[in-house]
């Protein structure tokens, strides 16, 4: 099944859908329902108190009526809870009802749905951006990884489900250019979904740079790849040392969007992209090592938000990097007690191979602040399990000695729904990851326990004076539960984070 939306300025009833949806508050009145809501002899009020549906965030109930002889309609009341102090309504539950009705819709195969969009006022944000969030949440909540489930056939995969947002027409124009923009920023955080979800040995490092490369072309992006001779050739120790056990090649790709605004800063994101980390030599129990085809998801972000940004021209320039190689450990293995230099000069003692994510993001950071002017550097790492600890499912970890940056990205994180936590980084922690016999080492000393913020630390001897932010989305990358717009699998989280903060970058 693919998902169609389009904007209507037609009432959800009057589009003649087979599905409807209903918004409504806490505390709903029967003046809060459509006025055009069709008679069906039941009367909605005593229904929704019968099926005890209040409003509140995640509130949801169901109902099909017969609105004329031989015509069926299929109702979803969803809440949207209630106004807040400074009296507006919450744009996060608002997604997670679109996130309940779509999957509804999806899950009862119904041909369309129509949903009354509320008042953009009534959330503090204007029409365009109102109407870009909804219809991205619509897509995000649409995913599923299905490729390899043979029982699907080809006319249901084709299957289109049309989703009616329709506003006033007075909005009209807003709207639609809030939606354009939706339906591509939603298809960009599904690719790096997708990216994630496809099997480690389908999505080995060379494909997922020809994807790289494949979003280049397609959007005008510059694209540069260096293969492992190059990266070897070039010093960089830590990618060349963690993909010295595989068998395929590691790559190093940058993707580059240029303002056409004379003077624009520049901003870099890198990725990790590890295709599957098996642990190296410190390999990892067997449950733990099930799930990490997604330890590219970085990677994924970095290349998707800039597929994004290429279309939406933000007035800064973006720069793109991402290491990738698998985590693997045939004969010619980095081991426990190497020690590696770096495309910086800096030396590492690798004294467990399982904590690889830092040892290419040290090479990509080095290699992006000396061969760029930079104004901000964001790397995005599914980096530490100590990640899924510190701030659970719901969150990525932000880290960075840069107030202004880590603010910025903060309320990048707030705006988009895509959100971060930020955990202490104060120097104490920074004498976790010295060595006696090199420069650093790659796991923090166990009396200084936080394992998210010594690898951050450990990144920070790479990013020199470029002012840094460190997201961990180990925690948020994959499997988030209880969120209705997510599903099992791969959540593209940092992918809507990073193209808001590149809109948002020149407001104060
Ligand atoms: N890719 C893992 C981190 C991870 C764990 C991501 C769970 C997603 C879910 C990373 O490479 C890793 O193995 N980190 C080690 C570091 C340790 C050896 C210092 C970890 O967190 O256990
Ligand atoms: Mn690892
Ligand atoms: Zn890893």
């Amino acid at each position: 099944m693919k998902l169609q939306t389009q904007i209507s300025i037609k009432s959800a009833f009057a589009v003649q859908s087979k599905a409807v949806a209903i918004l409504l508050p806490e505390k709903f009145s029967v003046k809060d329902l459509p006025q055009d809501l069709p008679d069906c002899g039941i009367d909605i009020e005593q229904f929704l108190q019968e099926a005890k549906f209040s409003g509140a965030q995640g509130s949801v109930a169901h109902l099909t009526i017969q609105v004329k002889p031989k015509k069926i309609m299929h109702l979803c009341f969803a809440g949207i809870g209630s106004k807040d102090a400074s009296k507006k309504f919450n744009l996060e539950v608002l997604r997670r009802a679109f996130g309940t009705i779509v999957k509804w819709a999806q899950a009862k195969n119904y041909d369309e749905l129509a949903i009354n969009v509320p008042e953009a006022k009534d959330y503090g944000v204007d029409v365009d951006y109102f109407l870009q969030q909804l219809t991205v949440i619509s897509y995000i909540a649409f995913y599923k990884f299905d490729t390899f489930i043979t029982t699907i056939d080809k006319k249901d995969r084709e299957r289109i489900i049309q989703l009616f947002l329709c506003v006033a027409s007075a909005d009209k124009k807003e709207a639609e250019a809030g939606h354009e923009k939706g339906v591509m920023i939603g298809d960009c955080v599904n690719q790096a979904r997708e990216w994630v979800d496809t099997p480690p040995s389908k999505l080995t490092p060379i494909v997922l740079a020809e994807y790289a490369k494949a979003v280049a072309k397609e959007q005008g992006l510059k694209c540069t790849v260096f293969s492992e001779a190059e990266i070897i050739k070039m010093g960089m120790g830590g990618i060349a040392g963690v993909a010295a056990g595989s068998d395929q090649d590691a790559q190093f790709v940058i993707l580059e969007y240029k303002s056409k605004k004379p003077k624009a800063q520049t901003i870099a994101f890198v990725g990790k992209g590890i295709t599957f980390d098996s642990g190296g030599l410190s390999i990892k129990p067997a449950n733990s090592m099930e799930e990490m085809k997604e330890d590219m998801a970085g990677a994924a972000s970095v290349i998707n938000a800039l597929a994004a940004l290429a279309e939406l021209k933000p007035d800064v320039n973006v720069i793109g990097f991402a290491a990738i190689t698998e985590n693997l450990l045939g004969g010619s293995a980095q081991k426990p007690g190497d020690i590696i230099t770096f495309y910086n000069g800096k030396t590492a003692e690798v004294r467990n191979t399982d904590a690889e994510g830092r040892l290419i993001l040290a090479d990509a950071l080095s290699y992006a602040v000396k061969h760029y002017k930079l104004d901000a550097i964001i790397d995005v790492a599914t980096l530490t399990g100590a990640c899924i600890y510190a701030v659970g499912p719901f969150f990525s970890a932000l880290l960075s000695d840069n107030d202004e940056l880590a603010q910025k990205v903060y309320k990048a994180g707030e705006l988009s729904g895509d959100r971060v936590w930020r955990l202490p980084f104060t120097p104490d922690f920074k004498e976790a990851v010295k060595s006696h016999i090199a420069d650093i080492q790659n796991v923090g000393n166990p009396a200084i326990a936080a394992g998210t913020i010594t690898a951050a630390w450990f990144l920070r001897h790479f990013t020199g004076d470029v002012p840094w932010v460190h997201l961990d989305i180990a925690s948020s990358a994959y499997n988030v539960p209880n969120i209705s717009y997510f599903g099992k699998g791969a959540t593209g989280s940092s992918v809507r984070l990073l193209i808001e903060v590149a809109m948002q970058w020149n407001n104060k």
